[in-house]
């Protein structure tokens, strides 16, 4: 039973265009057969709180004598890696907010990124190794490599970090881009190119889930 993990952070809750294009990762998913099971993740609608104690970003056997997070905290901890440790595949909408991460999703990656429990540390163990993870990340402007944005993309590097990286998980990347060239009226020239960037996103989300759902 192939089970995917669906997470959103955008604040916008009747227009995101990444909750649009999750959505639609979702439901081509689940027209792979009833076997296909979905679990979502609503960072926006249910935020976490931010990591409360410090200790929690080590295994237990690696805190301080000091270090005693409040056992609340550490079981939604575990909830959460344990939630994304069954997941088969993972697609999770991150909006550019401030060039950065929505505080919402940062809030989640603090929490599931523990050195020694889900990153190697002084051991190898490394559970999300080869998870397939679709980063779909909507943003107003554009950030292609030549353009003059390039650089200021804060959001899918640091994920391509953590996830990628430091976590072991295979990492697609999806982006949709100018999508404010429908709401401020100095953007509006640009709305055919916003129209392609949507258009290839949906093309590349439907084409991901049906890869990694077959
Ligand atoms: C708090 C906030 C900060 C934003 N910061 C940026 C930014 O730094 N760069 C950018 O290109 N767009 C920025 N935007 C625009 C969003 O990236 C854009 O509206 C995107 O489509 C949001 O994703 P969503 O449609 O899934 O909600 C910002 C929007 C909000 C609400």
């Amino acid at each position: 039973m192939p089970q995917l993990l669906h997470i959103d952070s955008s604040a916008e809750l009747s227009t995101s265009v990444s909750r649009a294009l999750t959505r639609l990762f979702a439901e081509t998913w689940r027209s792979l057969g009833p076997g296909h099971t979905v679990v979502e993740r609503d960072l926006h609608r249910e935020p976490l709180p931010h990591l409360p104690n410090a200790g929690l970003h080590y295994a237990p056997r690696l805190r301080t004598a000091g270090e005693t997070p409040d056992p609340a905290a550490e079981a939604l901890q575990s909830e959460l890696i344990a939630e994304v440790v069954a997941a088969d595949v993972v697609v999770l909408g991150a909006p550019m907010y401030n060039w950065s991460l929505p505080s919402t999703l940062k809030a989640w990656i603090d929490y599931i990124h523990v050195l020694g429990t889900t990153v190697p540390f002084d051991t190898r163990e490394q559970p999300l190794a080869g998870t397939p993870v679709v980063v779909v990340s909507s943003r107003g402007n554009t950030y292609s490599p030549d353009g003059p944005n390039a650089g200021a993309d804060h959001i899918v590097p640091p994920l391509q970090q953590t996830l990628g990286v430091s976590l072991g998980m295979d990492v697609a990347v999806v982006t949709a881009e100018l999508t404010l060239a429908g709401r401020i009226p100095a953007m509006a020239p640009l709305g055919d190119k916003a129209a392609e960037s949507l258009s290839a996103a949906e093309e590349s989300v439907r084409r991901l889930a049906h890869t990694l759902g077959s």
